[in-house]
């Protein structure tokens, strides 16, 4: 098993349209979920779940998709159509994870809506770890009340991304990351 330091420390993002198949098995996609699902959770909500795109049911969806398009601009090209069915269909499998956070007694809705943001990027690392890459993303759909409908999401329920796995088509450059000095500093004097 590779490092694990090494693996957090060369996680990057590859594009949905370069991920390639094979698609994780069901073996590993229990393990993507396994993971994801263990996060840091005030209160044990759970305020997250899982859907799972595969095969032919990622084009089914891409319908869905292609349909709200259509409904936005009605003039749009039918290769712009085909490129909105295929939205879903552009990596082998995706992921996405669905924030359930809502108002509370005692947790705040933040904090729950976090919790789903670890459940992603726990996703994300698992899938690399297995020697897949993750492409973490949202897009204009998951912003689309009636989409998410179809998704199957209820009114409370938010995209918190939508995980796209696979493998690399080729290896890939790493982008520029923050000086550490730029984004953390030192409280008081030690
Ligand atoms: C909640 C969330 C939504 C995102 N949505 C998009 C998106 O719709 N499109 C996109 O290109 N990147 C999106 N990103 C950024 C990518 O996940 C990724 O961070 C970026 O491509 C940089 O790559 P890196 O992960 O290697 O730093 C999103 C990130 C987060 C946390």
């Amino acid at each position: 098993m590779p490092d694990a330091l090494e693996l957090l420390k060369t996680r990057r993002s590859i594009k949905p349209i370069e991920l390639v198949g094979p698609a994780p098995s069901a073996g590993e996609i229990e393990t993507l979920l396994t993971v994801a699902s263990r996060v840091p959770d005030h209160g044990k909500l759970a305020p997250w779940r899982f859907i799972i795109f595969e095969g032919e049911a990622r084009r089914a969806a891409g319908a869905a998709i292609a349909a709200a398009f259509c409904a936005r601009y009605p003039t749009a090209k039918p290769e712009q159509v085909e490129a909105e069915r295929n939205r879903l269909a552009r990596a082998p499998l995706v992921i996405a994870v669905v924030s359930r956070a809502g108002p509370h007694v005692k947790i705040p809705e933040w904090e729950q809506v976090l919790s789903a943001g670890a459940a992603a990027m726990n996703l994300v690392l698992a899938a690399h770890a297995l020697g897949y890459a993750a492409s973490w993303i949202t897009e204009w759909y998951a912003y689309d009340r009636g989409v998410l409908a179809a998704l199957g999401l209820a009114e409370n329920e938010r995209i918190a991304g939508f995980v796209h796995i696979g493998r690399p088509r080729e290896p890939a450059e790493d982008r520029p990351r923050p000086p550490l000095d730029a984004i953390a500093s030192r409280f008081g004097t030690p």
